[in-house]
């Protein structure tokens, strides 16, 4: 294991155990709150080759490294993506695993780009991040030119800072519901529920009929510890009761009003009723293993947890339906869009083959390769179009189109973006824990003034 990233880790990632693995690239496991991240024992196919392989041969026999994810299916699909690179140009790519908590990996990159550690080379970034770390990242428009043209022009406009583009998107995110069909039908619940008030409802009921034979049964898990997933959460729950997004796109902090209170008190009723006490530590990980594990009725989750990668095998295979989330009595169904982007830092020593694995990364045919297989949400439309890609993502046209999205308010906060998530999901955690909800809204909101007056 390197140094420099071991002492970073060490520093960062107090709670998590790193271990390098027989194959020296670093295997990691995160324990938060006694809860391990879920991960598929399944392997993928075989990754396509580089498509620009000829040109990118000029590197052949450097090695870089890559702090790639480890939530879903993210690892299982990078094991085979970098061999396949290797095989097509001779560049080796070391994987170092992020921790499956997207705030812990925030506080890990804050750590190696202050301290200009060129320890890693290629990283992916949280779509909230690029006005971070933008100074720390170099241009990718010429060398990653041709396939910016095919990408979403609004996530490109979000991976522009200061006029530099520093990111090149790959992975498309939005909340889904997902529910276990075979309970509807089982306690004569015709269609999973649209509201809030209905999912509470069909929450208990079957959860009161499934205590019967299985003790560790709830109703609905979601992402409610205190890190940047409790933050997607929340705004999905305020946007979708009509009470906005914390802070308006001009600025003005909005989160103090009844309609977003509303959901919140809603949703500090779940815990410990139809959720379990725990959910205010679960993650991504931890919503996984309940609901694959057929102990819960519903879920919230993003895309990947429907693909066959994590289905196949587990309890509920041929079970699992996806719906748009609920929203409040008079609000509309929101998705919080998340995602992820492909960089390069400015501190690279081999800032030639890291641009050429972040091209192939992003590239159209991995995309293809990494939506088939790994039920990645592309964030080509050329990709979500293709025959393979439709099949296995039903769900880009059935709930994708039939929610809005809601945005975090990354682009109005800039660099303060990590702090005023913080002050959103600490307050909302001790929500879930049972503070008064108006309270710490109050608070919540002067908090936010003080990040943007
Ligand atoms: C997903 C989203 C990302 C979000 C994270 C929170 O990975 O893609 O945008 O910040 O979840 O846990």
């Amino acid at each position: 294991m390197n140094r420099k990233i071991a002492s970073i880790a060490a520093s960062v990632l107090v709670f998590a155990f790193v271990a390098p693995s027989a194959t020296g690239v670093l295997a990691r496991t995160a324990h938060h709150h006694g809860v391990t991240a879920a991960r598929p024992a399944a392997s993928l196919p075989k990754a396509p080759k580089d498509p620009f392989a000829k040109q990118d041969k000029k590197y052949s026999g450097q090695t870089i490294t890559y702090y790639g994810g480890s939530v879903g299916t993210d690892h299982l699909a990078d094991v085979p993506l970098v061999k396949a690179f290797h095989k097509s140009t001779g560049i080796k790519v070391k994987i170092v695993e992020q921790p499956s908590d997207s705030t812990a990996t925030l506080s890990f990159l804050q750590n190696l780009f202050t301290q200009g550690s060129s320890s890693i080379d290629v990283t992916r970034l949280d779509v909230v991040w690029p006005g971070t770390f933008g100074r720390y990242l170099v241009s990718v428009k010429k060398p990653l030119a041709a396939d910016a043209k095919l990408e979403i022009k609004s996530l490109l406009k979000n991976d522009t800072v200061g006029g530099r583009l520093v990111a090149m998107p790959y992975q498309g995110d939005f909340g889904m519901l997902y529910y276990l069909k075979d309970l509807l039908k089982k306690y004569h619940i015709a269609k999973p529920p649209t509201t809030w008030t209905q999912l509470t409802k069909d929450a208990k009921k079957i959860q009161k009929g499934e205590r019967k034979s299985n003790k560790n049964f709830y109703g609905f898990v979601f992402q409610g510890k205190s890190y940047e997933g409790l933050t997607c959460n929340a705004l999905e729950w305020i946007a979708s009761y009509g009470g906005g997004s914390f802070i308006s796109p001009k600025g003005k902090v909005t989160v103090d009003n009844a309609k977003a209170k509303a959901a919140l008190k809603l949703a500090q009723s779940w815990v410990g009723t139809i959720s379990p006490k725990g959910v205010t530590s679960y993650d991504e990980g931890a919503t996984q293993n309940s609901f694959t594990g057929g102990d819960s009725a519903f879920a919230r989750n993003w895309p990947y947890m429907d693909s066959p990668a994590i289905l196949k095998g587990t309890k509920v295979q041929g079970k699992v339906g996806v719906a748009p989330l609920p929203h409040g009595a008079k609000g509309k169904s929101s998705a919080t869009t998340g995602g992820w982007q492909i960089a390069v830092s400015k501190f690279s020593k081999h800032k030639g083959a890291a641009l050429a694995f972040a091209r192939y990364y992003a590239s159209k045919v991995v995309q293809v390769w990494r939506a088939t297989y790994a039920g990645i949400v592309p964030t080509m439309n050329s990709v979500a179009s293709v025959k393979s890609v439709k099949k296995v993502q039903p769900f880009l046209s059935t709930v994708g189109k039939h929610t809005q999205r809601v945005v975090r308010p990354s682009t109005v906060l800039a660099g303060n973006y990590s702090k005023g998530s913080t002050d959103i999901f600490q307050s909302v955690n001790a929500i879930l824990l049972g503070s008064k909800v108006s309270s710490t809204v109050a608070n919540l909101k002067s908090e936010l003034q003080s990040l943007h007056p």
